[in-house]
């Protein structure tokens, strides 16, 4: 069977399963804002309708400008991608042929941007329940390796890296000559989230890759950035392809940049959930990873099997993501997105009736 590599577009799901599709379903397998687009966004639309006609500006100068501001950096420390997805490709291109180690479990991307170029690819592997970093141990597998990826917070266990561990890292990075990449994808739903923006002119082997499609709800509009030295982002951009931002992610992407309060109230809204969520959990048997941020792993402690779960909450509308292809889940888990109020009862509805509450 053939599972399907992301989450969303959750018709491939049922389709890979063999089951037909409820008419209702509340999709669970994407980490987007439950509060959907800012109202800033959706108010002023229309007025991105004329930007289609021409072509967007290939520098993205703008949005690159008002950016370094709002991180504290200069423009030719930025890239601008089409989406957080369009980085890592460019990344793996800066690798090709070489040694790259992915802290597992990990998304998929990663490993798929490294072989397309060639590269030997590695696994350090996080143990299920906690899912802690031993650096340390991790140190000492850099020697060979020119690439360490890491995904703060993580997916799919939503576990936060303190940035003492990232320096940590950093250091055995730089002492091996070995890109550190910090992916970064999640990190504005992190309410503990510590800055390591800075650590970029310290180390010049830091990348740090961004995501606004998540905070944002824009993932149909693609919007991602890099943060690192100049010369890896000179690098990058010689790989990037013309106009690869679309003009109405760049102009949406800089009105994005004044939202500080509807972050700080995604946040809110998100650690009041999760509460709720583990809560539940904790009183019904079921186990949770120690996620931070606006998703978690999630396994029924009273079956080993979690197929029937899965299959059961599908049926139901529920979309979960399946762990089929993340090393070190492999099925034993389900990665739920934290959704609205409404939607969280509704799953956990579902889940008290699987246990036949
Ligand atoms: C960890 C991680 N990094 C990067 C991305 C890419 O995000 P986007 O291309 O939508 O910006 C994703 C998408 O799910 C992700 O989970």
């Amino acid at each position: 069977m053939k599972w399907p590599v992301h989450g969303s577009n959750p018709q491939y799901i049922y389709e890979a399963l063999n089951l037909p599709m409820p008419h209702q379903t509340i999709d669970f397998s994407t980490n987007i804002n439950p509060l959907g687009p800012p109202s800033n966004l959706k108010e002023k639309w229309a007025e991105l309708l004329p930007l289609i006609t021409d072509y967007p500006d290939p520098h993205a100068l703008s949005m690159t400008k008002s950016l370094a501001e709002k991180e504290g950096v200069i423009p030719s420390q930025l890239l601008i991608g089409n989406g957080g997805a369009e980085i890592i490709s460019l990344i793996g291109r800066l690798l090709a042929g070489k040694r790259a180690l992915i802290i597992q479990p990990a998304f998929a991307e990663y490993e798929e941007a490294c072989r397309v170029n060639g590269c030997a690819v590695e696994y350090f592997q996080l143990q299920a329940n906690e899912w802690k970093l031993n650096e340390d141990e991790l140190a000492s597998k850099l020697a060979q390796m020119d690439a360490l990826f890491i995904t703060n917070p993580q997916n799919p266990t939503g576990v936060y890296f303190a940035r003492e561990q990232i320096i940590h890292l950093l250091q055995a990075c730089c002492d091996n000559d070995c890109y550190l990449i910090v992916d970064e994808a999640f990190y504005d739903f992190v309410s503990t989230y510590e800055p390591i923006v800075a650590l970029i002119n310290e180390y010049p082997r830091l990348l740090i890759v961004r995501s606004m499609t998540k905070m944002f709800a824009i993932a149909g509009l693609r919007l991602g950035y890099l943060i690192a030295n100049a010369r890896i982002i000179q690098e990058l951009k010689s790989y990037q392809p013309h106009w690869s931002i679309n003009a109405i992610a760049l102009k949406a992407g800089e009105w994005c940049l004044d939202e500080e309060e509807f972050i700080e109230k995604t946040r809110t809204l998100i650690d009041e959930e999760r509460a709720k969520l583990f809560s539940f959990y904790q009183q019904n048997d079921f186990n949770v990873s120690p996620s931070q941020t606006n998703f978690y792993l999630l396994q029924d402690g009273l079956k080993d099997d979690q197929r029937p779960l899965f299959q059961f909450l599908l049926e139901k509308g529920m979309i979960p993501r399946h762990t089929m292809n993340f090393r070190g889940c492999e099925g034993n888990w389900l990665r739920f997105a934290i959704k609205s109020p409404k939607e969280n009862r509704q799953l956990m509805e579902a889940m008290a009736e699987w246990r036949g509450n």
